[in-house]
C-alpha cells in the first residue's frame, strides 16, 4: 500500500533521505513514485510510474533541500501513471497521501464549480485542491486544514507543503498510519516505524483526526477543531528490524530460514518462568471471535483448531472484511482476538473500531510493535519475529500460530490438571530441530516446484487442521507464481470440483491428523483414480520424491512443520518462473485501505 516519507533535515540532505525512505518504503508494494522538495525557494516536484530507482535517474540527489516529501502508491483511484503519482499540487499546495477520500466526486463537483480543473483521476488531487480552496479564502494553513477535516470522509495520512510557508511540513491524520520520528538534526514523518527506525530514536505518534505543524525545531500537534494537544515523545524499544538481505536472494528466503530462530525464541521467551502462564485466559469468555485477514485469517483457522479440539473452548474465525460489516454478538463474557502482522490493516482496524462499542475485550496477536492495532487493543501479544519485509508472509505467520497454541497451553495449565503439559513444552523447547529438519529438504522442493509448474491444474486438499494449512499453502503460491489453484477440504471435493480432476492435476495434500488420516487417504485414492498426481505432506510413513515427511507431532507444533515445505515449494516456483519474489504484481505488505 501506499508508502509516505517526509523529512526536514537541516543539513540539506533532505532528497537524498526520502529517496532512502522510498526504498525502505518498497516493500508495502507500490506502482509508481515520486518527491517534491523545496529548492531556491521553489518547490520542485518529479515522479514516475515505476521504482524508486526509476524516480533517482530523474533526479539529481546532490541538490541541497532542506524540506522534501516522498511516496510511493499502490493504485486505488485511476490506473498506475506518472500523472496520477503523488505529490499532486494543486494551487498553492504540494502534498502526498495514503487513505481514500470516500466523497471525493461529491467534492470534485463543488471544486469545479469553484474554477478548478484536474489533471489525475485521483481522488487525493481532490483533498490537494480542497485544502488549497480553503487555503485561499484568507491564506491561512491552520484554517484551512481544519475546514479540510471537517468536510472530507475517508481515511488519510497527508503529508502536505504549502507555497508560502518554506520552514514547515504539516501533517494530517485519520484511519491511515503515521508517525513522526526525530533525531538532533532531522524530522522523518513516515507510514511505519520501521521506515525510521535506522534514523532516529525518539518518535510520535498522531491519534485520528489530529494534525501537526513541524519545523526543523519544534512540533505542534493539534486536533481536528484547532485545540493545541501535547504529546508525549517516546523511544523505540525493539531494535530487531533490519533491512538487509544477507546471503539470501530474496527477503523471502532469508524469512522463511529465520523461522527456526524466531520460533524458538518466541516460544523460549514465553516458556522460560512459565511467562505463559500469565497469559490471558481464554478459557474464562464464553464466546470468542478471531478476526483476521490473508494469512492472519488461516492462523486463526488453526487456533480455531487448537482451541477448540485441545483446550475444548468453542471459536469463531472471521474475514475482518465481512465482520465489520455483520451482526456481532458480543458482551462482557466475549473476547475477539485480531491477529496481524503489521498491525495497520484497514479492515481489521475497522472491526477493533466497531467491537470498541461493545464491552467485549480485544486481545491482539501483532507483530509491529506501536502499530496502530497493537495501541488500540485491551491486551497486545507480540510474536516478536523482526522486520517482515517479503510481501508475502512466512515467519510472521508461524509466530502468530506458535502465540495461538501458546494461548491453548496457557489455558490447558490453568484448567485442565490431567493434560500431559511437559510433553508439549518438550516439544515446543525442541522446535528449533524440527523447523531446521524440514527446511533442510531443499532439493525435493526445488523438483516439486518443477512438478508445479509443468501441471495445468493445481489442487490443494486436506481436512481439519491440515485444510487449514492448505489454505495458507494455496495462498503463497498463489501470490508468488501467479500461478492459479484452488484449495478444498478433501471431503467436500466429490460435491462438485471432483469434475476438473484428470490427468493433468497435480494434487498437494496434508495428512498429519491421525483421526482422519485414513478419511483423506481414501479422497486421495478418488483422485488418483481420474488420473491426478500426488504430493503428499505427512507425518507417517517413507518419504520420496512426491512424499514429504515431517515429524509427527502434536497440533501444537504440527501446523508450523506442514506449513514450511509449502511456503519453500512457493518461493522455488516463484524463481523458477521469474517472478518479483519479494514484491509480487498488484499486492501490498500492509493492506490499508478496505
Ligand atoms: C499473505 C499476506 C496477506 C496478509 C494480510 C493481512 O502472504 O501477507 O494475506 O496476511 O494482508 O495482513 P496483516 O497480517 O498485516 O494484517
Amino acid at each position: 500500500m501506499c508508502g509516505i516519507m517526509g523529512i526536514i533535515n537541516k543539513k540539506g540532505m533532505a532528497i537524498k533521505k526520502v529517496i532512502e525512505g522510498l526504498e525502505r518504503l518498497e516493500y508495502r508494494g507500490y506502482d509508481s513514485c515520486g518527491i517534491a522538495y523545496l529548492t531556491n525557494n521553489k518547490i520542485e516536484t518529479v515522479k514516475t510510474k515505476g521504482r524508486v530507482k526509476d524516480l533517482k535517474e530523474l533526479i539529481d540527489t546532490d541538490i541541497k533541500s532542506d524540506i522534501a516529501i516522498g511516496h510511493t502508491r499502490w493504485a486505488t483511484h485511476g490506473v498506475a501513471s506518472t500523472i496520477n503519482a503523488h505529490p499532486h499540487t494543486v494551487g498553492d499546495i504540494t502534498l502526498v497521501h495514503n487513505g481514500i477520500i470516500e466523497n471525493y466526486l461529491e467534492l470534485k463537483e463543488i471544486l469545479i464549480s469553484k474554477g478548478y480543473q484536474f489533471k489525475s483521476t485521483t481522488d487525493t488531487e481532490i483533498a490537494c485542491a480542497l485544502i488549497d480552496f480553503y487555503y485561499q479564502e484568507n491564506k491561512d494553513i491552520k484554517k484551512a486544514i481544519i475546514s479540510f477535516m471537517d468536510k472530507v470522509k475517508g481515511s488519510y495520512a497527508i503529508v502536505l507543503l504549502c507555497k508560502d510557508i518554506k520552514d514547515k511540513i504539516f501533517v494530517i491524520k485519520k484511519d491511515s498510519p503515521l508517525v513522526i520520528g526525530v533525531n538532533t538534526d532531522t524530522v522523518f514523518v513516515a507510514s511505519d516505524i520501521p521506515t525510521i527506525l535506522s534514523e532516529c530514536n525518539d518518535y510520535y505518534l498522531l491519534n485520528d483526526l489530529e494534525w501537526a505543524s513541524i519545523s526543523s525545531s519544534e512540533i505542534t500537534f493539534y486536533s481536528n477543531k484547532g485545540e493545541e494537544q501535547v504529546k508525549e515523545r517516546q523511544t523505540f524499544k525493539d531494535g530487531n528490524f533490519t533491512y538487509s538481505k544477507d546471503k539470501y536472494d530474496h527477503f523471502m528466503l532469508k524469512e522463511i530460514m529465520e523461522q527456526q530462530d524466531t520460533l524458538s525464541n518466541l516460544i523460549n521467551y514465553y516458556i522460560e518462568d512459565n511467562k505463559y502462564l500469565d497469559l490471558i485466559d481464554i478459557s474464562k469468555y464464553k464466546r470468542i471471535d478471531i478476526v483476521a485477514c490473508g494469512s492472519a485469517y488461516h492462523a486463526g483457522l488453526v487456533g480455531k483448531y487448537l482451541f477448540e479440539e485441545e483446550a475444548n473452548i468453542e471459536t469463531q474465525v472471521y474475514l475482518a472484511s465481512e465482520y465489520r460489516y455483520k451482526k456481532n454478538f458480543l458482551d462482557e463474557n466475549s473476547l475477539v482476538i485480531f491477529i496481524s502482522q503489521s498491525g495497520e490493516t484497514a479492515d481489521t482496524l475497522a472491526c477493533l473500531k466497531k467491537i470498541k462499542e461493545t464491552k467485549a475485550k480485544s486481545l491482539g496477536i501483532i507483530n509491529v510493535e506501536n502499530s496502530s492495532i497493537s495501541i488500540a487493543v485491551d491486551e497486545v501479544i507480540y510474536t516478536k519475529s523482526g522486520s517482515e519485509i517479503a510481501v508475502a508472509t512466512t515467519k510472521a505467520y508461524t509466530s502468530q500460530i506458535a502465540v495461538l497454541a501458546l494461548l491453548t497451553l496457557s489455558s490447558l495449565a490453568k484448567h485442565n490438571k490431567s493434560y500431559d503439559i511437559d510433553k508439549i513444552i518438550n516439544e515446543l523447547k525442541n522446535i528449533k530441530d524440527d523447523v531446521k529438519k524440514v527446511l533442510d529438504d531443499k532439493d525435493k522442493y526445488k523438483s516439486i516446484a518443477k512438478k508445479i509448474i509443468a501441471s495445468k491444474k493445481i489442487f490443494f486438499l486436506g481436512r481439519s487442521i491440515d485444510y487449514a494449512i492448505m489454505r495458507e499453502g494455496d495462498l503463497k503460491l498463489k501470490e508468488i507464481t501467479y500461478l492459479s489453484s484452488e484449495c478444498y477440504a478433501a471431503g467436500e471435493l466429490k460435491h462438485g470440483p471432483i469434475s476438473l480432476i484428470d490427468k493433468d492435476t497435480l494434487v498437494i495434500a496434508g495428512n498429519t491428523n491421525k483421526i482422519l488420516y485414513e478419511k483423506t487417504e481414501s479422497n486421495l485414492s478418488e483422485v488418483v483414480a481420474r488420473g491426478a498426481n500426488i504430493i503428499l505432506v505427512t507425518n507417517k510413513g517413507k518419504a520420496n520424491s512426491n512424499t514429504i515427511v515431517i515429524p509427527e507431532r502434536s497440533s501444537f507444533i504440527s501446523p508450523i512443520l506442514e506449513v514450511i515445505p509449502l511456503q519453500l515449494i512457493s518461493y522455488y516456483t516463484g524463481v523458477f518462473l521469474e517472478r518479483d519474489i519479494d514484491k509480487p504484481r498488484n499486492l501490498a505488505k500492509s493492506v490499508t485501505v478496505e
